[in-house]
């Protein structure tokens, strides 16, 4: 018989927030942490495009290694869940949470990342964290590499582009998977691992200087090792914790045609392979794809690998698709003509058709429907989960303390309303974690005026406020979406 469409969210859809260890932790010198990549990040003006201060050198690393501090390095205080996580979890439980998208801080369980053995403090807070995800019922989804990596690895490694780090990796990975694998099912490899090459220094520790005219090989060897040191986790995973599910995660810069001229789509095909599909597609169907091939081939890039990687690779692919989605971009041969705009790790042509947040990302709500089912084309049947979307935005507290967030309400309720119609498309999408469920330090920007949480939290860009938790107008909002599981929009 001919089955119908489905109407709506399946029953047991997760639905929940995301958020990153080092933009919400603090507690940066506390329970024997080390360094990480994200405590290098100085808070940046909104106005200066991304594009430019992404890039940090090496005197501004030796300047963060030496500096005590957390004024300066916004991501060291964070929002101060290392000490408040009781709270905010249950505030996400009274949201009716059944999903909470989280990360281990690497630097917490290994302070340099080359130690043998783990930190045993560092793996206490976070067996705190799981009980308390646990007492709300809440599934845990959690990512292993959230741009946080040891800074140790950065100075004396020089990052993801020695393989010496797979290894590294795959023992950190091991550790979380016997510590934590009884609360956990849903492990993410590596966050918007597609950020290798557009967020190079925090996804891989390699610093541009060092490469010259090799960067570009440089951060490919990087993407290489990390789907060897993948394949080697899941490996593990599938022997030791066979229920446990391995997922990658991209963020798709999805693209349209700048205009319908030929050269304008393959010019869009193009970069969606390899600013997208090049890592999905591997992660996904575990080959390098041939457009992939002839790009090295073409731009001599060499890559060091060993017989046994493709086999790996092949071999443990991953078990579920994950990607954030924040705005569109276009793709055009022409460059001339267009306005550029800052958007989500890179800067995009602007799109005459939408609107853009105060930050410049472009918003297209449709343009999540149509991501969601390129990707159902590309990987038939496959479980996905939209894993981060929000609007950053600078909110308000009213005199009567309220925060009336309609436009957050808004960007979300549109958003969400594009996924439940790619279920009807038949998308196989099992859930959904808004960024965020609280306020946090931005990632990009390292501002606390940037606001994406249901949660208000009461400190401002020069580390003052009484961190006091405050639900907005859209955390009652959420709690509907969830308690009618996304019927009530
Ligand atoms: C994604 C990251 O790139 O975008 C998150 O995975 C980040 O960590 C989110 O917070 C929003 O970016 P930003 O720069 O506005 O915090």
């Amino acid at each position: 018989m001919l089955k119908h469409a489905p109407n709506g969210f399946p029953i047991g859809f997760l639905w929940g927030s995301a958020s990153a260890a080092c933009q919400i932790e603090g507690g940066c010198s506390e329970g024997g942490k080390g360094l990480s990549v994200a405590d290098v990040a100085m808070k940046q003006d909104k106005e200066v495009p991304r594009i430019e201060y992404k890039n940090v050198t090496k005197e501004q690393i030796n300047a963060a290694e030496g500096y005590v501090g957390e004024e300066l390095y916004p991501k060291r205080h964070g929002v101060d869940y290392y000490h408040r996580f009781k709270e905010d979890i249950a505030l996400c439980a009274q949201m009716g949470f059944t999903a909470f998208r989280m990360s281990i801080a690497w630097s917490r369980l290994f302070p340099n990342g080359d130690e043998l053995e783990p930190n045993p403090e560092g793996l206490g807070f976070y067996h705190e964290v799981f009980k308390e995800l646990k007492k709300y019922k809440m599934e845990p989804i959690v990512t292993l590499s959230h741009f946080e990596m040891p800074l140790h690895l950065v100075t004396q490694y020089g990052g993801w582009a020695d393989r010496k780090l797979i290894d590294m990796f795959v023992r950190y990975c091991k550790v979380c998977f016997d510590e934590y694998g009884s609360y956990v099912t849903y492990w993410i490899n590596f966050n918007e691992m597609n950020g290798t090459r557009f967020n190079t220094f925090y996804s891989t520790g390699i610093v541009r200087e060092d490469w010259g005219d090799k960067f570009e090989q440089a951060t490919y060897q990087a993407a290489h090792n990390q789907f060897v040191a993948s394949a080697k986790a899941v490996k593990y995973l599938r022997e030791k914790w066979s229920n446990a599910r391995m997922g990658c995660m991209v963020v798709p810069f999805t693209r349209y045609p700048g205009t319908c001229k030929p050269e304008d789509v393959m010019k869009m095909q193009h970069d969606m392979h390899l600013d997208c599909y090049f890592y999905t597609d591997i992660y996904m169907r575990g080959e390098y794809p041939g457009y992939a091939l002839r790009y090295f081939d073409d731009h001599q890039i060499q890559l060091e690998t060993e017989d046994r990687d493709f086999e790996l690779i092949k071999t443990y692919t991953v078990d579920y698709l994950t990607f954030s989605y924040y705005s569109t971009s276009i793709s055009s041969v022409e460059q001339e003509g267009w306005e550029t705009t800052d958007g989500n790790l890179s800067q995009q042509l602007k799109n005459p058709y939408l609107e853009a947040s105060e930050w410049g990302w472009q918003i297209d709500p449709m343009g999540l429907r149509y991501q969601l089912s390129c990707f159902a084309d590309r990987y038939p049947g496959v479980e996905m989960m939209v894993v981060e979307n929000g609007l950053g935005a600078q909110d308000i507290v009213e005199a009567d303390g309220s925060i009336q967030d309609d436009y957050r309400i808004d960007y979300l309720r549109r958003h969400i309303e594009q996924i439940k119609e790619s279920i009807r498309d038949g998308a196989n999408v099992i859930g959904y974690t808004s960024w965020s469920s609280m306020d946090c330090i931005s990632s990009g920007t390292s501002e606390m005026a940037k606001r994406y949480g249901f949660i208000y939290i009461d400190l401002d860009d020069n580390n003052e406020g009484t961190l006091e938790r405050k639900p907005k107008k859209s955390f009652y909002w959420y709690k509907k979406v969830i308690e009618t599981n996304g019927e009530k929009l």
